[in-house]
């Protein structure tokens, strides 16, 4: 299926690229990772081979966006090599009204987490279909926990009231495993009613690297939509 004859496709092209379109000259950029993040990441590779965008630094959240940033020919600079990070473009797998997010469906959320909440200004980029009243009602949380914590990580979980399941791989035998070498507990919790409390309490857990959880780190939420028949990008 082609990019135009899918419309979520084109929701997430469309509000990739108008993110893209706000990277300045002569900044840092922060690279989410994601196939909405992919589209701006492809934008900003082609204004810098135009010209219209100079100097530039993408700062990779995943493997992922490294690989997509060095195809599209954007120089790239580890997080500890820059001392400022002045915009960072990234997608979600849920946005609440309070622009806080469910992050991790492509398991990146930790180093996603370290380097969108130092951008001085944090674009998250979604297509219509991932806003909710609620987190945590369309999309599992996911939590990242390291290998040898894995079974008391995943009774604390439950403790707290949620049915954590280890994400399995497609296309390999076992679990996924992280850009850092560790496991993805995905958890189901029937309401999330205090997304804040509840991103501290299971960052507590000993053995839990990141959850999903992104609370008061989004500045602006672009959302691609289809209206009458036509791409549009509004701002929330
Ligand atoms: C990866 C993420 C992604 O940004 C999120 O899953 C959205 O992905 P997509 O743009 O493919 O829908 O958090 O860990």
């Amino acid at each position: 299926m082609s990019v135009n004859s899918d419309p979520v496709k084109v929701m997430k092209r469309e509000v990739g690229i108008a993110a893209a379109s706000r990277v300045e000259s002569d900044s840092i950029v922060g690279l989410g990772t994601g196939s909405t993040t992919a589209y701006a990441i492809e934008h900003i590779g082609k204004r810098l081979e135009s010209g219209e965008l100079k100097n530039i630094v993408g700062i990779p959240t995943s493997f992922q966006a490294e690989v997509l940033a060095k195809k599209y020919g954007i120089p790239l600079a580890a997080l500890n090599a820059v001392d400022r990070i002045d915009v960072a473009i990234d997608g979600a797998d849920e946005v609440d009204p309070n622009k806080n997010l469910i992050k991790g469906g492509g398991a990146a959320h930790t180093r996603e987490k370290v380097v969108d909440s130092l951008a001085d200004t944090f674009i998250v980029v979604v297509d219509k279909g991932k806003l909710v009243d609620r987190l945590g009602s369309t999309f599992l949380l996911p939590v990242e926990v390291i290998p040898m914590a894995l079974a008391p990580v995943t009774r604390a979980l439950k403790k707290l009231g949620g049915n954590p399941e280890l994400r399995m791989g497609i296309k390999k035998a076992g679990p996924i495993v992280t850009d850092q070498g560790n496991l993805v507990i995905d958890v189901k919790f029937e309401e999330i009613a205090d997304p804040a409390a509840l991103e501290k309490t299971i960052n507590n857990i000993p053995g839990v690297l990141e959850n999903g959880l992104f609370v008061g780190v989004a500045d602006l939420v672009l959302i691609g939509e289809i209206v009458d028949g036509k791409p549009v990008v509004r701002q929330m």
